[in-house]
């Protein structure tokens, strides 16, 4: 898939641009704080309705206004889409092909991207919970129907947790329905860890060899930590051990109101040389590490849905060294779409600048590659 165009109309510094962009290697040049990561963001926002960045949705607003929308074309092999996420102070609204989606869970894994972003080391050095958004964001991706069962069991889980705590203040009310609500969701634990554990697998088969391309170091892996003890999927197993632990804590639960067990609370490990990364890694190591992950990301992606996503590099290169950038260009092929930004040319392999339709970014304006309004070729 690749982005033909995309519209920015009241989207942070933007009051109204569109982009024609070219398949290959797109890269975006101009000065700190002219507005080249807002690019980025918007394609990230078209793509999954949402900010990579801290913040709320109204934080995209361009300020003074009061609704932003960021519109894209998007190309597949035979046909192509147009999406639009509007967003206004009363909500956020998303579109394909000018029809309203009602269920975000719908709108996700049509359009889909991979990033390179400076923050993306939170994946390595932040909570668990920046660790499962990126597993439930990219399996989420990969197949439509895993955010609509994560949705329903996050409804399951809030339900879960109110009837916890009206159980601990009326012991008279009925135990059958948490009996209910636990058969209810260990059916939907046992289908979102089976997507969970083949997803990493997936990963896993790859990202060694790929870390150590990158960075000659061997033995890199992603372990799944879990309150549950378990190593593999084994559906009867995951039942028998979560029906167990939500028995023998039962009390615990009532007097927390909250269910403490599940995976809800699961979160992930980069384990270098059997060390967590987290804590046992350089700072350099740890920005490979995360590049490595993403281009396993890539070409699992690539062999579940035949093709890749579009990648999104956001000032990466400058603080990688020539020779490991190099290393990770041999990655970058024909059949990807990459948009990159830089305040630096000079930062960028030669040989990607070549092919290259190159952007100037100057306070809210484009320059360059940018062809206001007219429509670009394929
Ligand atoms: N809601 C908003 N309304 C108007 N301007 C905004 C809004 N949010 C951010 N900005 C402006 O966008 C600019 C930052 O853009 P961006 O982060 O894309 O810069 P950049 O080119 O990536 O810079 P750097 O090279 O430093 O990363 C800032 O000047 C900021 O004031
Ligand atoms: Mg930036």
């Amino acid at each position: 898939m690749r982005l033909k165009s995309l519209k920015l109309i009241n989207f942070r510094n933007y009051e109204d641009i569109q982009i024609e962009f070219s398949k290959g290697i797109n890269i975006f040049i101009g000065a700190n704080g002219v507005g080249k990561t807002n690019i980025l963001e918007g394609i990230y926002v078209l793509s999954l309705t949402k900010s990579n960045r801290f913040g709320t949705d109204m934080d995209l607003i361009k300020m003074d206004t009061d609704n932003a929308t960021v519109e894209g074309e998007v190309l597949y092999d035979d046909y192509s889409k147009w999406y639009q996420v509007a967003i206004s102070k009363l909500g956020k609204k998303v579109y394909i092909n000018k029809s309203q989606i009602k269920k975000i869970s719908e709108y996700i894994s049509n359009f889909c991207v991979t990033t390179f972003l400076p923050n993306d080391i939170d994946i390595i050095k932040g909570s668990p919970s920046i660790r499962r958004n990126v597993l439930n964001i990219q399996i989420g991706e990969l197949y439509n129907n895993y955010l609509k069962i994560l949705n329903e069991y996050n409804s399951l889980l809030k339900m879960r947790n109110e009837y916890l705590k009206r159980l601990n203040i009326n012991s008279m009310a009925d135990y059958k329905y948490l009996d209910v609500i636990n058969e209810k969701m260990l059916d939907y634990s046992v289908k979102l860890y089976s997507f969970r554990f083949s997803y990493l697998q997936d990963i896993n088969k790859i990202l060694p060899m790929i870390f150590k391309k990158l960075s000659g170091i061997s033995d890199l892996k992603i372990d799944y930590i879990n309150n549950l003890g378990i190593t593999e999927f084994n559906e009867e197993k995951i039942r028998e051990i979560l029906l167990n632990k939500w028995k023998r804590n039962l009390s615990k639960e009532l007097m927390q109101g909250m269910t403490l067990y599940g995976l809800h609370r699961d979160d992930l490990m980069f384990s270098l040389k059997g060390h967590d990364a987290k804590i046992y890694a350089s700072e350099g190591q740890q920005r490979l590490i995360v590049i490595a992950y993403k281009i396993a990301e890539l070409l699992v992606f690539k062999k579940i849905k035949g093709e890749y996503p579009v990648l999104l590099l956001d000032d990466v290169f400058s603080e990688i060294d020539i020779k490991k950038r190099n290393n990770i260009i041999k990655y970058f092929n024909d059949e990807m779409q990459v948009i990159i930004t830089t305040t630096d040319i000079e930062e960028i392999d030669e040989n990607l600048v070549k092919n290259a339709r190159i952007f100037k970014v100057k306070n809210g304006i484009i320059k360059g590659g940018h062809r206001n309004g007219r429509k670009g070729t394929r």
